[in-house]
């Protein structure tokens, strides 16, 4: 098959990546130059584990092949997916600005008939949208050409992208037409060889689902950040709660974990826009409101304990931190909580060294230039702990799960660890580290 991947961004670039692995030909478009250029010369412009291989041997193959140029991707393409961006905008809906200017780049240049398909998270109801502009801009050209339309909304997590993309847990496809299910249920056959892991349904049910999940998922995570929150004001230890309760198959493990928030490229943005979704259609959601303003405040928690501890002029005070990434396996840092709580802490007078596996180019575009002056990004883990009067870990990196507390106790100047993922255990205390952690 020939395929055409606008945008060329996390989501982008590894869909690209694995259609061109299961053998299509793909052509992955993008308006920014500099990134094609890299891609081109095999820069990649994302960390991703096994991205890298894949997209050189994809390259080698002639079968990936990166571009500005949206004619020459559109040309004898058969599948056209729309990866582009769905920013927050100022009032929290999703900003389409690039899913239009996409749209308008399709129809002002395709010649044949084709599907396009949307992979961008979007709000209920865009893909007709994106189906009647289109359709106008071809009337408006005296086209005869006919395009369809599906949502097929992707569920990969960065740091696991290509695993996630080339074994998917489900695929789901909202379209209205029968044979529009059977095209892309062929595309991704590949994909699910073992066991049909499709998902059909209706194009609103669809795009609501994919905001759905990402409301879900937020909502555990705040739910327990509460929970931690309370545990630690009554005494209780909420790692022991977390046990507890996901023994329960109806609750289950996964994503009880407490911390210091969440942030990331999807979180943030898609509650907001499913809140705004919801208010613009007359309803007004409670649980939604609430689980951004338990995130907010947790990505506080840590500062807060800082100030505990240390007391609220940190002037001549530096601190380590361990963790930049919204997550581990990835160099996004998109709303990340090593963001929030750097930014506070140098408000509040300390001094910063900090360090990353991956995120540190990223960080510094992200942090704002106001705040650099107050900090030094160094390049492995124990540098970031020289001379600092604490450390903080942020992001919980394979790599600081069993530091070398001998170090650690040698360059502090105090043996304090803030410990935001709650990754070390108690025991150390024994060997005079003071350890803070979330609701425990
Ligand atoms: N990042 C994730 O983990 C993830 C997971 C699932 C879904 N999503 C969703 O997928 C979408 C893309 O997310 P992302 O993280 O890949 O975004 P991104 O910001 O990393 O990449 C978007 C890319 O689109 C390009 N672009 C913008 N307008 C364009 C146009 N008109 N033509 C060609 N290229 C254009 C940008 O230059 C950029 O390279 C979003 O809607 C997001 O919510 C993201």
């Amino acid at each position: 098959m020939n395929i055409t991947v606008i945008g060329t961004g996390y989501v982008g670039l590894v869909t690209g990546a694995c259609f061109s692995k299961m053998g299509n030909k793909v052509y992955c478009v993008d308006i920014d130059e500099s990134k094609i250029e890299g891609l081109k010369n095999g820069i990649l412009p994302i960390f991703e584990p096994h991205l890298g291989t894949m997209v050189k041997n994809g390259q080698e193959k002639g079968d990936l092949i990166f571009t500005t140029d949206i004619g020459e991707a559109l040309d004898n393409t058969d599948f056209i997916f729309i990866a582009v961006g769905t920013p927050m905008s100022e009032d929290g809906s999703a900003n389409l600005d690039y899913i239009f200017s996409a749209a308008t780049d399709i129809a002002e240049n395709i010649d044949h008939d084709v599907l396009v398909v949307i992979k961008s998270t979007v709000p209920i109801g865009t893909c007709f949208k994106v189906k009647e502009h289109i359709d106008n801009i071809l009337k408006e050209r005296n086209s005869n050409v006919k395009i369809d339309i599906a949502s097929n909304p992707e569920f990969l997590k960065e740091g696991r992208a290509i695993e996630d993309c080339m074994h998917p847990d489900r695929i789901i496809i909202g379209a209205e037409k029968p044979e529009i299910f059977d095209k892309l249920k062929d595309l991704y056959s590949s994909f699910v060889l073992n066991h049909d892991r499709f998902i059909l349904m209706d194009i609103k049910s669809s795009e609501m689902t994919k905001y759905v999940a990402n409301a879900m998922l937020a909502t555990k995570i705040s739910f327990m950040n509460e929970v931690a929150n309370i545990c630690e004001a009554t005494g209780a230890n909420v790692q022991k709660v977390r046990l507890g309760i996901g023994s329960d198959k109806r609750i289950g493990y996964d994503f009880i974990y407490a911390g210091c928030g969440y942030g990331g490229s999807c979180f943030p943005k898609d509650i907001q826009a499913l809140i705004h979704t919801a208010q613009i259609n007359g309803y007004e959601p409670m649980i939604l409101s609430n689980v951004e303003k338990v995130n907010a405040n947790q990505k506080m928690v840590l500062v807060n304990k800082v100030v505990d501890r240390f007391g609220s002029d940190l002037n001549g005070r530096t601190f380590g931190i361990w963790g930049l990434s919204f997550k581990p396996g990835t160099n996004d840092v998109r709303e990340a909580t090593s963001l929030t709580v750097i930014r506070s802490l140098i408000d509040k007078g300390a001094k910063i060294k900090a360090y990353d596996p991956e995120a540190i180019e990223e960080f510094k575009k992200a942090v704002g230039e106001k705040y650099m002056d107050s900090i030094e990004l160094v390049d492995n883990r124990y540098s970031a702990t020289e001379n600092c009067d604490g450390l903080i870990l942020i992001t919980e990196w394979k790599e600081f799960r069993n530091p070398d507390y001998g170090i650690l106790s040698d360059n502090l100047n105090e043996k304090v660890i803030f410990d935001g993922r709650n990754i070390y255990d108690k025991r150390i205390t024994k060997e005079g580290f003071e350890l803070f952690q979330i609701g425990c």
